[in-house]
């Protein structure tokens, strides 16, 4: 393989001037590959032609004379993908019958061209401006951990194989031009070989996709174009005593989304359907984000994708990458926030129906588990009603019991030493409340102990703390429920 980045490493100085070029024509290079060759030779002769070369003419020299009237074959991906494209590409380039270049393109920022406008390049300066240059690259999140992929924001790719000679322009998406996509234009030697390389890319991006078995957010950017954005995130660590719910609320989760999944062939093998659907609904506070965090824990491998508040437009979108990057699990929280957006149209839930509505496109083998959360069932009862199979669980998440109060304040109390002898009483006077009211209820009580222990004494929570901590948090509970129903006096 032949990689040469540096080819016109210093646009505006001659290629072929420089000693590392004239080093180059010592004869230990003539192994180098017959691309090589030929790259060569048409940068020193357009150096001694006093001129630099012009794409055009690179282009012709490796495509050979003709190439240019043959078919020009695009693909495209929309522009969260390119990262993917250029994985894509890389691998494909990667294989060891394969030889490349990439030449790079000066001046290509400021105008939208295709490899039609480079061939059409007779003169000896570009009407645009274009020339070759600088590989430009941008680094682009691949991972959680702040790992990034260069990806070519403009380049030709000049690939040989065998006899068939291939041309390929990458360009990344430029929404300051309108142009939301990643575009691959492709020119072969060989009529034939383009649109084969075009399929094998698209292939290739697919099979080397980053986002595969990652947990993302869907989002849009907030200024600027408003492209849509993919977040990473790290996968959340979470043990099942971390989630306290009932053991058959737990149970039924988790046979609609992880033993689904587990049981996979044997499911397809007879007969039956992988995609599937549950809403997790409950007051607030009772565990619906954190049941969600704690089956994207234990689905390691499975591709989450998370719709958030101000991209549940893009809920088309979700779908296709859930389905491409499949096992897949699509959360989409507080869906009563696209119920209630009723759109132009009043008494319909247009953003609601499309996500029912691509839940239903999806085919049945699909491996996809769509997780719906909300606190306001009341709201979404309509519209599932409507269109029954697409949300096959409704699971509720209640406000604890006793027992389970008792498992919570066990969890939140963690390492801390505490006195328990007026436990009971605790619990009684917590009936109604949240799991994130005991866990602040622990927390607020470490801190009156911190503020009474003297700095290097083992913190120890009295009953006493217990106490005076649960006195707080009700009386702003109560103030709260008393201001939010207007009634404060
Ligand atoms: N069932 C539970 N087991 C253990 N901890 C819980 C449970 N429910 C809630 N918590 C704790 O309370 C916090 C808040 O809960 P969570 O965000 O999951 O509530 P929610 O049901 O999603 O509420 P909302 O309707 O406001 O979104 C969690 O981060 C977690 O620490
Ligand atoms: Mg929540």
């Amino acid at each position: 393989m032949v990689r040469s980045y540096g080819w016109f490493a210093a646009p505006g100085v001659a290629p072929g001037g420089g000693a590392a070029v004239e080093g180059d024509l010592r004869p230990e290079l003539a192994d180098v590959g017959r691309l090589a060759r030929r790259g060569l030779r048409a940068v020193i002769g357009a150096a001694r032609a006093g001129e630099r070369p012009q794409l055009s003419r690179i282009l012709s020299d490796h495509l050979g004379a003709g190439a240019g009237a043959h078919d020009v074959v695009e693909e495209t991906w929309p522009g969260y993908d390119h990262v993917n494209v250029q994985a894509g590409l890389d691998a494909w380039l990667a294989d060891p019958r394969r030889t490349w270049e990439l030449v790079g393109i000066a001046n290509f920022q400021h105008t939208m061209f295709g490899l039609g406008d480079l061939f059409a390049d007779e003169g000896r300066h570009h009407p645009m401006g274009l020339r070759p240059g600088n590989p430009a690259t941008v680094n682009v999140a691949c991972g959680p951990d702040g790992e990034v992929r260069p990806c070519q924001r403009c380049g030709i790719y000049l690939v040989v194989e065998g006899e068939v000679r291939t041309t390929m322009l990458v360009r990344g998406a430029s929404p300051e031009f309108g142009n939301e996509r990643v575009s691959l234009q492709i020119v072969s030697s060989d009529p034939a070989a383009a649109p084969r390389v075009a399929t094998e890319i698209r292939a290739a991006a697919l099979e080397h996709n980053v986002f595969r078995g990652q947990v993302l957010s869907f989002g849009q950017e907030v200024f600027g174009h408003r492209q849509t954005l993919l977040r990473f995130h790290r996968r959340p660590v979470l043990t099942a005593d971390q989630l306290i719910l009932r053991p058959e609320t737990l149970a039924e989760v988790q046979r609609q989304v992880v033993e689904v999944a587990r049981h996979k062939g044997r499911l397809l093998a007879a007969g039956q359907h992988l995609k599937r659907g549950l809403l997790l609904y409950g007051p607030p506070g009772t565990g619906k984000t954190h049941t969600v965090r704690y089956l994207t824990s234990s689905l390691v491998g499975t591709t989450v994708l998370q719709l958030t508040g101000n991209a549940m437009h893009l809920v088309a979108e979700a779908c296709s990458v859930a389905r491409a990057l499949q096992p897949a699990m699509l959360v989409i929280e507080d869906v009563d926030l696209i119920a209630e957006d009723r759109g132009m149209h009043p008494g319909r839930h247009p953003l609601l129906f499309q996500l029912l509505n691509e839940m239903d496109g999806l085919a049945e083998d699909a491996d996809v588990v769509f997780v719906l959360t909300t606190n306001r069932a009341d709201l979404l009862e309509p519209a599932l009603a409507a269109r029954p199979g697409r949300v096959d669980q409704a699971v509720v998440l209640d406000l604890p019991d006793t027992d389970a109060r008792r498992a919570l304040f066990e969890l939140y109390r963690g390492s801390l030493r505490v006195d328990t002898s007026g436990l009971d009483d605790v619990l009684a006077r917590t009936e109604g409340v949240t799991a994130s009211f005991l866990k602040e209820l622990l927390r607020r009580a470490a801190l009156l102990a911190a503020t009474r222990t003297p700095e290097g004494e083992e913190l120890a929570v009295s009953a006493g703390d217990l106490g005076a901590a649960l006195d707080e948090l009700l009386d702003t509970r109560n103030a709260m429920t008393r201001t939010l129903l207007g009634s404060a006096g």
